[in-house]
Formats: structure tokens, C-alpha cells, sequence
């Protein structure tokens, strides 16, 4: 059996930076709300004129690249975790394989696990290498929230949280062990708890017509943020000591946790629980809003660019999301 090994990360957000006070001016909202309650203070949103998911992920994947010295051809297979594709079908893998000029030489798979989107499709991947299949694999998160947010007062619980953005990682072969295990979850009797519910294929086929949309709602997120919160707290603790354990390891041993950037609250709570320093924890939602399965990808990019990764450190991944699903990840740097 081979080993999997990070050899390399990327990211790309939107240039429009979308500030407390902007969305202040849409909704009844205000900064201290949002703040005290999300830690965040901006996020990014896209220009639909230039950014898609798909265009973003390339732009993402393409500094993972430079940064390794590497080339689209050494990629061998594409992971690609989004809830956000660019259509309805085909999934955004092959939309990412024409933008780096792969077209037909490799497979493009998708994932669609919400916020544990990107620590599933890392699971995939190293699977992949460990049997011997691909030696180069891409591994990408990438969403646009921001054009499902209802941006009214209505929808003012989620449309201050999400935000826009692309993260990538360069799996390889390696002789030494990386990824040293990864640990998946979920439980579909939560699925309403957070979710879009159309373009949904169980509607009749009358409401399918675009004609019979007169009310978008469904089309918005919906989160009962109580429920979602409670859950979170629970699952993130577990699947981290769930990897712990698996790998004899003790909480003090994390050099770096990179949770999924779902809320600054639910960051601090599992850094209180877990005793860790501000140094073992890394947190960019205060600029970056949750951006589901890319927020994972975008803060390891930035985390190795500041060199808060260092060889032989134990980094830990872990996400709760959508489904709900959860997963986490032990990484030997
Ligand atoms: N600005 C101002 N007020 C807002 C608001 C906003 N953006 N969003 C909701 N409120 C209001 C509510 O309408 C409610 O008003 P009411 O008391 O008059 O009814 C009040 O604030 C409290 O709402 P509640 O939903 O109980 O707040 P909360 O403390 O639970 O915080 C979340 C809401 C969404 C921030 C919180 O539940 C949360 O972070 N949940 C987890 C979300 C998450 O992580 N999602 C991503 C998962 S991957």
C-alpha cells in the first residue's frame, strides 16, 4: 500500500469584498450583530460578469501548481467538492478539466457533502493513491453562496454568513506517510436542517416549469441556525477525538487544527474545549465568511503561505455541515 502526501495549495477568492455595513444597507441588520454572533466582519462575493465556480477553482488550482513547480499534465484525476456547480448537470469536475486544458486524458469525479465536501474528497483522493490507481491527484473546494443567499431581511441568518471563494491541494504518491487517516460521517434524518431545496427532481413536473416559479424561496438557503449550532459543537469534538485516537495521538500533539470555517463561535468553543493555544488554531471567517467546501482548502493555502504549516507538524482538519455530514483528517506535514 502507497502513502499520500500534500505537496502543494492554492486558493482564490472574488475581488468584491462585501462588508457588515453594505449588507446593513439590504437588511435590517448591523456589524455588532453580526460580529458578536459569526465573527465575521466581510466576506467575498463574485462578479457573475467574471467569476464561476469553475473559473475560480482553475485560478486556485493553478497556484497550487506554481507553487510546486508542477504542470496541469502531471495531474492524473480530478476531486471536485461543491454544492454550488455551475449547472444543474454536468458537475463542475469536467467544467475544471476544460478550463486546464485536460479534456478527455483524465476522470473528473464530484462531491457534493456541503461543508465536509473538501475533507471527503481528500478521503477520495487518498484512497486513490494508496491502492496504486493515480500518483497526482487535484484536489478542489470551490462555491458561489452568494447568488442562492436571500439577501432581505428574510433571509438575513444565512445571507450573513456565506461567502465566495476556491481552494486547491496537490495530493501525490509519497514514501513517507501524509495523510495519516480520515474519518467520515453523516446523518440524513437532519437533511432540512440546512439545505436548498430546488431545483429539486421530486417536483411535479407542472412546478418545474420556469414559468410557475413566481416564488424563488425555495431557491434560497434555509437554516435553522439553533440546531445547526448545537449539532456542530457535538460532531466536531467527536471526529476529532475519533482521529486522535485512531493514530494514538493526544489533543496537545495537534500542531495546527484548520476547522471548517462555519461560525467564529463554534472555532473558539472547540479550541476552549480542546485547550489548545490561538497558535494551534486557524481562523480566517473575520475576512472570509464560510464559504463550505472551500473554506477548509483557502485556510490551509494561506495557513502554509504565512508558514504556520511546517514539515513534520501534525495538522488536523475537521468539518460539520450539510446533511448533516462531518468528517476530520490527521496530516503529518
Ligand atoms: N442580524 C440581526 N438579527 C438577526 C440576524 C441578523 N443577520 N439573523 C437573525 N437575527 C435575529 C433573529 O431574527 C432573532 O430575532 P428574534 O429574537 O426577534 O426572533 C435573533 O436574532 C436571534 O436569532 P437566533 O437564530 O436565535 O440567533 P443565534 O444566536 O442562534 O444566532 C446564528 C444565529 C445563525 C448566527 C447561529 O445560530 C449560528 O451561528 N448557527 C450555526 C450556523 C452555522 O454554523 N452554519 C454553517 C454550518 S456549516
Amino acid at each position: 500500500m502507497y502513502s499520500s502526501k500534500i505537496v502543494s495549495l492554492g486558493h482564490h477568492v472574488p475581488d468584491t469584498v462585501i462588508t457588515n455595513q453594505y449588507l446593513s444597507n439590504l437588511m435590517d441588520t448591523n456589524d455588532e450583530w453580526i460580529t458578536e454572533r459569526t465573527g465575521i466582519k466581510e466576506r467575498r462575493w463574485i462578479d457573475p460578469k467574471v467569476d464561476t465556480v469553475a473559473n475560480m477553482a482553475a485560478k486556485a488550482t493553478r497556484m497550487a501548481l506554481q507553487r510546486a513547480n508542477l504542470t496541469e499534465k502531471d495531474i492524473d484525476f480530478i476531486v471536485f467538492a461543491t454544492i454550488t456547480p455551475d449547472y444543474f448537470f454536468p458537475g463542475s469536475g469536467v467544467l475544471l478539466q476544460r478550463e486546464l486544458g485536460l479534456d478527455g486524458r483524465i476522470a473528473a469525479l464530484d462531491i457534493r457533502n456541503a461543508c465536509s465536501g473538501f475533507i471527503y474528497a481528500l478521503s477520495v483522493a487518498d484512497q486513490f493513491i494508496k491502492t496504486g490507481m493515480y500518483k497526482t491527484i487535484l484536489v478542489v473546494g470551490a462555491e458561489i453562496q452568494s447568488t442562492a443567499l436571500d439577501i432581505t431581511t428574510r433571509g438575513r441568518n444565512t445571507a450573513v454568513i456565506f461567502g465566495d471563494g476556491a481552494g486547491a491541494a496537490i495530493l501525490q504518491r509519497s514514501d513517507k506517510q501524509g495523510i495519516l487517516s480520515t474519518h467520515l460521517h453523516s446523518d440524513g434524518r437532519f437533511a432540512e436542517e440546512l439545505y436548498v431545496k430546488d431545483p429539486g427532481s421530486s417536483r411535479p413536473h407542472a412546478e418545474r416549469q420556469p414559468e410557475q416559479i413566481l416564488d424563488t424561496t425555495s431557491f434560497k438557503v434555509v437554516m435553522n441556525g439553533n440546531q445547526v449550532f448545537k449539532h456542530a459543537t457535538t460532531r466536531f469534538m467527536e471526529v476529532i477525538q475519533e482521529a486522535l485516537d485512531q493514530n494514538n495521538l493526544k489533543k496537545e500533539e495537534i500542531s495546527l487544527l484548520i476547522p471548517h470555517q462555519a461560525n467564529l463561535r463554534i472555532s473558539q468553543y472547540i479550541q476552549a474545549k480542546l485547550s489548545l493555544r490561538d497558535d494551534q488554531v486557524y481562523n480566517n471567517i473575520m475576512r472570509m465568511g464560510n464559504t463550505t467546501a472551500a473554506s477548509i482548502p483557502i485556510a490551509m493555502s494561506e495557513a502554509w503561505a504565512e508558514k504556520r504549516i511546517k514539515e513534520n507538524d501534525v495538522l488536523c482538519l475537521a468539518a460539520f455541515g450539510s446533511g448533516f455530514t462531518w468528517a476530520s483528517a490527521l496530516i503529518r506535514w
